[in-house]
């Protein structure tokens, strides 16, 4: 178990989806060769002669594989790389029958043992955010490393970027915040997190890995629609900030109460940067 739960991955899954930079994703899709031209054609259903192999860090359910569903995706080899089984399980549940997918229950911190070699496509989503800097600078490192031999790019989307704003504004949102972002930074497995920085950094070491880089913003945008999701988020930045010597008790359960009466009235952006990296 990760503490990554399939309920909270599935409750996010249509913001995520909705989020993500369209052109980012496009040009993912074009790097492993099942978009045409713009103006012509799909040209085939087929990715490339030979295997075309997509390898998926952190990848829970399978969301970035269904994100990057598209004619032909069908056909990529998908390694999908988690530490926790049961997640692995479930996207294995909802996708072998469809998909070529090979299962990894590997930890993310071992990048040495990553099956990252022949990957066309190395891919992530909502997982930068809980990774260190020095885990960053290795997985680069090593991406960069097997380039020689493979020429491979990283997307990785929906990074966490610190931003979050209410709709209606209540005066401790900016406080509650600051110690929801310090509590981003703290190491949930991977070393001391990056947390709101992960997309630039992510972006600034491809980028001195000579790396074409591009990024775009992917916020959520979350109304009445996605009450569940925005009382979830909610609940969990409470529990993330509630020892917070910042923050007196009273002060944050008067906060959560009015986030929630707001839930299905208000709305919220949250940040993401979305980032992707091909060989130059
Ligand atoms: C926020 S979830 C995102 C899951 C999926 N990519 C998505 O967008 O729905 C982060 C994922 O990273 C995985 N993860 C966290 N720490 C890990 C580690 N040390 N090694 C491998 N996977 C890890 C979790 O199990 C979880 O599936």
């Amino acid at each position: 178990m990760s503490g990554f739960s399939i309920d909270w991955l599935n409750l996010r899954e249509d913001a995520d989806q909705r989020a993500r930079s369209h052109a980012l994703r496009e040009q993912a899709l074009d790097w492993l060769g099942l978009t045409a031209p713009a103006g012509a054609a799909r040209l085939s259903t087929a990715p490339r002669p030979g295997e075309v192999i997509v390898t998926d860090l952190g990848s829970g359910t399978g969301a970035t594989l269904r994100a990057l569903s598209a004619p032909g995706s069908q056909n990529l080899v998908w390694r999908l790389v988690d530490h926790d089984g049961a997640l692995l399980d479930e996207a294995l549940r909802r996708h072998r029958r469809d998909y070529r997918i090979e299962d990894h229950q590997n930890d993310l911190a071992i990048v040495a043992e990553l099956p990252l070699g022949g990957a066309r496509l190395v891919t992530a989503s909502a997982l930068f955010d809980l990774v260190s800097a020095a885990l960053v600078d290795r997985l680069v490192q090593r991406l960069a490393g097997l380039r020689s031999g493979w020429p491979n790019g990283l997307y990785a989307a929906l990074n966490y970027d610190g931003n979050t704003d209410w709709d209606p504004v209540h005066p401790d949102d900016m406080a509650v915040l600051a110690a929801f972002n310090r509590d981003q930074r703290r190491d949930k497995g991977l070393g001391h997190a990056l947390g709101p920085d992960s997309g630039t950094y992510l972006a600034q070491v491809l980028e001195a890995a000579g790396y074409r880089v591009q990024t775009a913003p992917s916020p959520w945008q979350l109304d009445g629609q996605d009450a569940a999701l925005v009382r979830q988020l909610i609940e969990g930045m409470v529990a993330a900030v509630c020892g917070a010597a910042e923050i007196d008790p009273a002060q944050l359960e008067r906060w959560r109460e009015f986030r929630l009466d707001s839930a299905a009235t208000g709305r919220c952006r949250v940040g993401h940067l979305d980032v992707l990296g091909l060989p130059p």
